[in-house]
């Protein structure tokens, strides 16, 4: 496994594997690896064979932090990650740095950004206006910079990866994405590098995301027609309330291609939510 810190070296070496037909999966990640994570690079390793290039990039991106945000204090171990990476199959490693990403961004010289409109409004992009726009750009660039024919990302972030799939097709990046299910924690807790700043007490009302989801499946389950979205968002941030230092950010419903919201909550509507644990922002969702 080899590890890429260069831009040019990046991009030189994808062109060099396009030009004799090599596959390439690329697993964009801002690091401190999970199993959620490593699940990915397994799915980008079955995607393109063993014959193929299996890239996973690790960059904390400060595009996609709000200035209030969690940027200085991202979990970070490279060594680890590495070791992780390695184990789990992947042939490059791409950690570049801001300097280079963003070369000139505090004095001016870089001010390029792309700008998904409409996925990228609600929930998410609701709450950290900015972010989105970080994610698209960044991706964009990794998607010139590694050259994939197929990118991996997880369930767990389901409007990000709605919004990179818009991206990809409105400006025709000759690309797949593949989107992959979330790995879970024995309780339930969705992984996520995040998890690591709950505390103890934090950690265990944690599981309310998970449980909310599957409350909210059951009842539409078992009603014979729909609900009303305005029923289940009261269910849920009544459950929230319960739990000590858990404050409720959103809950929504919507058609999981589209984003558009549920009116009433059907068997297929997609479900995502938000919680506040003191400063830590955790989310996750699922289909009903
Ligand atoms: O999901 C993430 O970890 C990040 O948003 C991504 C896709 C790596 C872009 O920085």
């Amino acid at each position: 496994m080899k590890r890429i810190s260069s831009l040019p070296g990046m991009q030189k070496l994808a062109l060099d594997w396009r030009r004799k037909g090599v596959r390439v999966g690329l697993v964009p990640t801002m690091g401190y690896l999970h199993e959620g994570h490593l699940s990915l690079v397994r799915k980008a390793r079955a995607l393109v064979g063993a014959g193929g290039k299996v890239v996973v990039s690790i960059y904390v991106n400060p595009t996609q932090f709000a200035p209030t945000e969690d940027l200085s204090k991202y979990p970070r171990d490279l060594k680890r990650d590495l070791r992780l990476c390695r184990d789990a199959g992947a042939d490059v490693v791409f950690t570049p740095v801001d300097g280079d990403m963003y070369a000139g961004r505090s004095t001016g010289g870089y001010s390029t950004y792309v700008v998904e409109e409409t996925l990228s409004r609600g929930m998410e992009g609701a709450s950290r206006p900015t972010h989105f726009r970080g994610v698209t750009t960044v991706v964009a660039k990794l998607f010139l910079l590694v050259l994939p024919e197929v990118a991996v990302f997880g369930a767990k972030d389901w409007q990000q990866a709605s919004v990179v799939r818009r991206m990809v097709q409105d400006l025709n990046f000759p690309l797949r994405v593949v989107v992959a299910t979330t790995v879970r924690e024995p309780d339930g807790l969705a992984m996520s590098s995040r998890n690591v700043y709950l505390t103890p007490e934090q950690r265990a009302g944690a599981t309310v995301l998970s449980r909310s989801l599957r409350e909210v499946r059951r009842r539409v389950r078992d009603a014979r027609t729909g609900v009303p979205a305005g029923d289940l968002e009261r269910q849920v941030a009544e459950g929230v309330a319960q739990v000590s230092e858990a404050r409720l950010d959103y809950v929504a419903f919507f058609d999981p291609e589209t984003l558009m919201p549920a009116v009433t909550v059907t068997r297929g509507t997609q479900m995502a939510l938000a919680v506040w644990f003191g400063r830590t922002r955790l989310i996750d969702n699922g289909r009903l």
